[in-house]
């Protein structure tokens, strides 16, 4: 069954300068924050990282969803735990089979979910939805923010949401990339749960009407 529609900013948008001010200001309107890990392998670009997140720890209450687009992402649930993350998300294309991962992850106290790439099925995913907290569908390439929206994730949402719903899993079902008002009502009748929103967030001239716009698409 589908959720109530959280949304997750993704602060790869923000201007890092100003960071903690950034998420204060959408704070009391958003759910989670999501934060892109990086390693420069995985993804041809470099992100923020655990001591970015110690930092923030202290000035927010969200929820901290950090997408792990690194190599060898087990090696570092540790560490980001103690830093305060409070679910970490992991590549299917980098571990095929990710128990042992979801089973580390659980251990640490942290939720566990697994992403998806544009190019990768969701039959990929199947066999693991019972061991996800959440499905994340890549709706841009991964590595970086302000790129459009992918339109084929929309049946990706609809037949993932059938498996979420036929198996009765309480999987959330997220999507992130190039997400904002103008396909939030879309993205969410397709059947998704949380919404990743970087650009269309921060890079917005009112980054809290942005939202509200977005949060105002669930139940049309
Ligand atoms: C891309 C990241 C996304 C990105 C989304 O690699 O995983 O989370 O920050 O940014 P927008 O919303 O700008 O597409
Ligand atoms: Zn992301």
């Amino acid at each position: 069954m589908q959720h109530p529609l959280r949304i997750a900013p993704s602060i790869l948008a923000a201007d890092f300068a100003r960071l903690g001010d950034e998420i204060a200001h959408v704070e009391p309107h958003v759910d989670w924050l999501h934060i892109d890990v990086m390693d420069g392998h995985f993804v041809p670009n470099i992100a923020v990282g655990i001591p970015v997140i110690a930092s923030l720890r202290p000035r927010s209450n969200l929820v901290f969803d950090c997408h792990l687009m690194i190599s060898n992402p087990e090696f570092y649930f540790d560490a980001l735990r103690t830093a305060g993350a409070d679910q970490v998300t992991i590549h299917l294309e980098v571990a095929p089979d990710p128990t042992r991962a979801a089973q580390q992850a659980r251990e640490l106290g942290l939720r566990f979910g697994i992403v998806i790439n544009p190019n990768t099925p969701v039959a990929a995913a199947e066999p693991f939805l019972e061991i996800a907290d959440v499905v994340v569908l890549m709706s841009v390439h991964p590595g970086f923010g302000g790129q459009s929206f992918i339109e084929a994730t929309i049946a990706k949402i609809e037949e993932l949401r059938k498996l979420v719903d036929l198996a009765s899993l309480p999987t959330d079902i997220q999507v992130d990339g190039g997400v904002g008002p103008a396909n939030a009502a879309a993205v969410v009748r397709a059947g998704a749960d949380v919404l990743v929103a970087g650009s269309s967030v921060f890079k917005a001239p009112d980054p809290v009407a942005a939202i509200k716009e977005m949060r105002a698409v669930e139940g049309r």
